[in-house]
């Protein structure tokens, strides 16, 4: 079994951190110019924990498109967490870090014939569809699929629209498709839907999961054996972004329309678990005063710094992310209008075309936090400027269990030195931490470690 990339470097804290004291502490040095993201563990460990604690019966299967970061993909396949995965690539990540292929679905409802062949190759059978072309193709390369039908059922409001490209109607196009999937010999086996990514609305999955329930209906009646209903994605992923109203909406239209337990329940979340775990620092590099003419745009100042929308900013082009700064120095001086600039050498390469900051020198950092989704897998190094590094951020009592989970192992993650100033442990290179208060560990960490437990050996 593979472990993760050996140059995947994994701080470990003693006590209470924040993203910016790390960032603090890596920028003090003046060494540092690029780019980089902080990246927090245990918020990915808690947010898995708290979905399954406030939707037991929905089993997550991660959007590998959201952010394939290795160290987040493979703390979710340690915890036993699924994946979506969309593509040939994303499958062979996701199985060569050893995740059974059953924990996976196909869910692209538009596949190459290639990635088909890829996905029968290494035993992932579980994918979606949506049209009449795309069941003569599985026909044609894995007869022996299993298939769920993708519906459209949209949010009254989402931050990227799905339905415009994806899911069939369920009621002009669903059932037809169903039989012709029987008249081919395929078995379909569940329904699936996207609200649309950012959802605005929760509502929408009660309506979505009464329209897959009509489908069931449909699938049976073609005489499939239909058992799997897949909720999507969509749920909201900032800080203190809330999993209790939408868990309460899916749950009670669970519980109306899916009573029977032998009914799987999956979900795809993806910006759920990647958008607040990953914090940006960025540097201004570069500043140019305009000064405002009478009648023309008021003065203000442009910054330049060494990330910008052909890297981690291309969400604000892509995601419609509305993304916000802070100066790593806190000061209370006035805010002033200014603009915020990538590096590149294009016009278009605006981060924020109006804001308002403290007066920031060249050399100062930005902090941005809630930017791990859909930032880095799109990033790239258009015009030559380095994209960010990730280092990433665990505290010691979450790192001595999750060191012991499978597929995580301690020889497959290199850790940094300790850092005394701002309280990391000692860790030494081949994983054996150097626990100096065992016994407060082990209480402290007792409740957790049932869970986690519980969670890996699924
Ligand atoms: C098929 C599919 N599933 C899941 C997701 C993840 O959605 P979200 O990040 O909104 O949870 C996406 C996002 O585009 C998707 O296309």
């Amino acid at each position: 079994m593979k472990v993760v990339e050996e140059e995947q470097r994994v701080r470990v804290m003693d006590g209470p951190w924040s993203p910016e004291e790390v960032i603090r502490e890596i920028v003090d040095g003046g060494v540092q110019e690029d780019p980089f993201y902080v990246m927090d563990l245990g918020e990915v460990v808690a947010r898995y924990h708290q979905w399954r604690e406030l939707m037991p019966r929905v089993e997550p299967f991660y959007a590998v498109k959201c952010n394939d970061d290795k160290l987040l993909v493979t703390t979710l396949a340690a915890l036993g967490a699924g994946f979506d995965c969309a593509s040939k690539a994303e499958i062979e990540l996701i199985t060569s870090m050893g995740v059974p292929p059953e924990r996976v679905i196909f869910a692209n409802p538009a596949k190459m014939a290639s990635h088909i062949r890829y996905a029968s190759a290494v035993g992932v059978d579980l994918m979606t569809f949506d049209s009449e072309t795309e069941l003569i193709k599985i026909k044609h390369y894995m007869p022996h699929a299993r298939l769920v039908i993708r519906i459209r059922c949209d949010a009254a409001d989402a931050q990227c629209p799905l339905g415009i490209k994806f899911g069939c109607d369920a009621v002009s196009e669903g059932p037809r498709l169903l039989k012709l999937a029987a008249v081919l010999g395929l078995d379909v086996v569940g329904v699936s839907f996207h609200v649309g990514s950012g959802a605005g609305e929760c509502a929408v999955y009660a309506r979505a999961v009464a329209l897959s329930r009509a489908l069931f209906a449909a699938g049976a009646a073609a005489g499939h054996r239909m058992a799997l209903l897949d909720v999507g994605g969509g749920f909201a992923g900032g800080t203190g972004s809330d999993l209790h109203e939408v868990a309460g909406v899916i749950n009670s239209a669970l519980e109306q329309h899916f009573p029977d337990r032998s009914v799987r329940v999956i979900a795809e979340p993806g910006r759920y678990f990647a958008a607040a775990a990953y914090t940006l620092a960025t540097m201004v590099h570069a500043k140019r005063e305009l000064l405002g003419k009478e009648g023309d745009e008021e003065s203000h100042t442009m910054y330049f710094i060494n990330d910008g929308v052909y890297g981690s900013f291309n969400c604000v082009l892509y995601d419609h992310q509305n993304v916000r700064p802070r100066p790593l120095q806190a000061r209370s001086d006035n805010l002033l209008p200014c603009s915020v600039w990538g590096p590149s050498c294009d016009g278009l390469d605006c981060v924020l075309p109006a804001a308002s900051l403290p007066a920031l020198a060249v050399g100062e950092w930005l902090v941005w936090r809630d930017m791990g989704a859909y930032t880095i897998p799109v990033a790239s190094p258009f015009n030559g400027f380095p994209l960010p590094t990730v280092k990433a951020v665990v505290d010691r009592r979450l790192w001595s269990m999750l060191r012991e989970l499978w597929p995580l192992s301690a020889a497959g993650l290199a850790c940094e030195p300790p850092r005394s100033d701002i309280g990391a442990t000692d860790v030494v290179s081949d994983g054996s931490d150097v626990v100096s208060d065992a016994s407060d560990v082990v209480s402290d960490a007792h409740q957790l470690c049932a869970v986690f437990v519980e969670c890996a050996l699924k």
